[in-house]
């Protein structure tokens, strides 16, 4: 006889009460089992959305998560270790500049990453662009590639938090991703279970994150900080702006490509400002403050561990990109100050264009995606051009420009245009 069932507890949640940690234990471990069925445990996750959960019981759910699966352990390698995670946004590279960065600094990095869903772009398959990269590693490849090179960017394995796998993918289908208490142990599980000593949280906050309101994304900062902190993960979070996308292009090829012009010591400011502020974070976390990271970007050193970590994965970092077989310019409509460039928008028209997938086994385009021309604040000249959307089937071309229109503003008289902070707060 099992010490609960799962109606129990899912009427114990709808009725509004704290699940005792036992019962936590025991749905968690029943789930990942299959002995709770997958409909018990979407209705139990809509109860959880809809009345929240006390820290006491998320931190129990992330340490019942963990336990579904291995842990790993990176104490033995020669030097400390740092991660960050962000809760995905639209033209998001910046794990890819920022890996090699804080490498070259001489902080490892464990980053286990996703594939995109939905308008945000998955790591990976930005990364997958590259001829000859690849994404599987064995747990002993990661930890000898740390050693060598000191970064490794890699799909997480089967072994780690598989019920966080297999929960993901129920509440992707069920209308149960926006929860709190979901999110962060979802994402801290895993991050916990990767065994990082020090963890940097970019939250995103704006019309392309989860998170649309700031105090909401404060919320979800503040929980993971505290998990993270409780497992003995030095955890800060950094509160960033998603309402306008990062850099100047979204898409898969096109996002690496920018990356290694960060590293070339060029790119777009904001990208160098969120790469350079999260490895100042990773580095103070991991006991490194004393190296300036800026250093490392102009004088080659990151560039090189980039290569490096490409090449460890089979990648060919000098090969050229997959370039999209068909493009299509939007020129800007009128004359005057582009003050405000939705990140939503720009993502939806990427994944549209076949940057991103509809559902999980869908394959992408390494060239599709959206490059803009200016960004808020930069002044415009009708006719001249705005956004180029690349493709491989020029039939996505209409509903992408759909998803455009409407996505941005430009004003003839922009005197009252603001410029948003990048980084919007700090929690820890
Ligand atoms: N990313 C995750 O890994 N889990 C979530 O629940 C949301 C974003």
């Amino acid at each position: 006889m099992s010490q609960h069932d799962a109606v129990e507890v899912i009427i114990a949640k709808r009725e509004g009460g704290s699940l005792s940690d036992s019962q936590i234990d025991w749905v968690i471990d029943a789930y990942t089992r299959g002995e709770v069925a997958d409909e018990q445990m979407s209705s139990l996750a809509m109860a959880i959305l809809l009345n929240g959960m006390e820290r006491r019981e998320i931190a129990r759910w992330t340490a019942a998560m963990i336990a579904s699966g291995e842990r790993m352990d990176f104490s033995t390698l020669s030097r400390p270790t740092a991660d960050k995670h962000s809760t995905g946004g639209v033209g998001d590279k910046i794990t890819l500049p920022l890996a090699p960065l804080v490498a070259a600094c001489g902080v490892a990095v464990p980053q286990l990453s996703g594939r995109g869903l939905g308008h945000t772009g998955g790591t990976l398959d930005k990364l997958e662009a590259i001829p000859g990269w690849r994404a599987a590693l064995s747990n002993e490849e990661m930890f000898a590639q740390l050693e060598s090179v000191g970064a490794v960017i890699c799909a997480a394995g089967d072994g780690l938090a598989p019920a966080d796998k297999k929960l993901y993918a129920l509440r992707d289908v069920t209308g149960t991703v926006e929860a709190i208490p979901l999110i962060a142990s979802s994402i801290m599980s895993k991050k916990i279970a990767e065994g990082t000593g020090s963890l940097v949280l970019d939250v995103k906050v704006g019309t392309g994150a989860f998170m649309k309101d700031l105090a909401k994304a404060r919320e979800l900062a503040e929980v993971m900080v505290d998990l993270g902190k409780d497992a003995g993960v030095h955890t800060v979070a950094l509160l960033t702006d998603m309402s306008t996308p990062l850099g100047l292009t979204a898409g898969n090829g096109i996002e690496v490509a920018e990356s290694v012009e960060v590293l070339a010591g060029g790119g777009p400011a904001d990208v160098v400002e969120l790469t350079l502020a999260l490895a100042r974070e990773m580095l103070a976390g991991a006991g490194r403050s004393d190296v300036d990271p800026a250093e490392k970007l102009a004088d080659g050193s990151a560039m090189d561990a980039w290569k490096a970590m490409i090449h460890a994965q089979g990648g060919d970092p000098d090969a050229s990109l997959p370039k999209a077989r068909e493009s299509h310019v939007v020129t800007a409509p009128s004359s005057g100050v582009l003050t405000r460039l939705d990140a939503m928008a720009v993502g939806l028209a990427a994944w549209r264009l076949g940057a991103g997938r509809a559902r999980k086994e869908d394959p992408v385009q390494a060239g599709a995606g959206v490059v803009w021309h200016a960004r808020p604040g930069d002044r415009v000249v009708e006719g001249s051009p705005l956004f180029t959307l690349l493709t491989d089937e020029p039939a996505r071309f209409d509903r992408a420009l759909a998803s455009l229109e409407g996505g941005y503003d430009i004003e003839a008289d922009a005197a009252s245009y603001e410029p948003q902070a990048l980084v919007i707060d700090r929690v820890s």
